[in-house]
């Protein structure tokens, strides 16, 4: 799947199903599966690493995570990489500069929450020849103003600023929008507006496209939000895994 690959999409060929990724094994697993694209997404500093939230991802921990998944799906699948907090927001050219880091480390393109103070920035970075994923709704990076994690729109004001935020961002040549936790009535208006695919995250089903994070989808999450459907219950089966392996050690079976 390249960039191209997404306008086709939008003109509803199939839906687009992505997927996060931080590391080369699950990188090497998924290259083997039908996921049409991946996200290294910030939620790295959460799952990974067991920050409370995502502004505790920096640039050098997203570069080392890109290189890893990079390193496991070959040239599998398109990567978009998370530009983490505040890498964006300090002037356009550094904004740009931080972006290539992430591509030169093998990102296909980068994912920038929000748009108010950084619209310019955007449009620099896509001028600049690096295509950029649009992220509106719940941004998780503005948890310290949200206040919590809830559903972004629900009120005729906020909805209209997340959809002419859309239209903002398809007009200043992003390729592509997540929509997270924004009612699916909304994610359905801005879906048939917008030339652009969306792609959805506890949005429903009307987007182009659905995004996961891996660790929620797979059961290896302590907190993973309620909309998220388990196709697997790892921590379950690592336990399994581990217990019998500890009981072969001590009865000595093992070796
Ligand atoms: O960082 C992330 O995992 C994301 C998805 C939730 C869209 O931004």
């Amino acid at each position: 799947m390249t960039i191209n690959d997404f306008y086709r999409f939008k003109k509803k060929v199939d839906k687009i199903a992505m997927v996060t990724c931080y590391d080369y094994s699950i990188a090497s697993v998924i290259a083997d599966t039908n996921i049409d694209c991946v996200l290294v997404g910030d939620s790295v500093s959460m799952v990974v690493y067991g920050y409370e939230s995502t502004i505790h991802a920096t640039m050098e921990m997203m570069k080392l995570h890109v290189t890893a998944v990079k390193n496991g799906l070959k040239n599998s699948k398109m990567i978009i990489a998370d530009m983490p907090f505040m890498s964006f927001r300090k002037n356009k050219y550094e904004s740009a500069e931080n972006a290539s880091v992430l591509i030169k480390a093998g990102a296909d393109a980068v994912k920038i929450e929000g748009i108010d103070g950084h619209e310019e920035t955007i449009k620099y970075i896509i001028e600049s020849g690096i295509p950029v994923m649009g992220h509106l709704g719940l941004t998780p990076q503005y948890i310290k103003s949200l206040g919590r994690y809830s559903i972004q729109g629900k009120d005729e004001k906020t909805a209209e600023k997340i959809f002419s935020d859309a239209i903002k961002l398809e007009k200043i040549g992003c390729f592509s929008i997540v929509l997270e936790c924004v009612p699916e009535k909304l994610a359905t208006e801005i879906t048939k507006k917008l030339k652009i695919p969306t792609i959805g995250i506890g949005s429903g089903k009307k987007t182009d496209g659905q995004v996961l994070v891996i660790n929620d989808m797979i059961g290896l999450f302590p907190s993973s939000p309620s909309f998220v459907k388990k196709y697997l219950n790892l921590s379950e089966e690592i336990k399994k895994a581990m217990n019998d392996y500890s009981r072969e050690v001590k009865d000595n079976e093992n070796n």
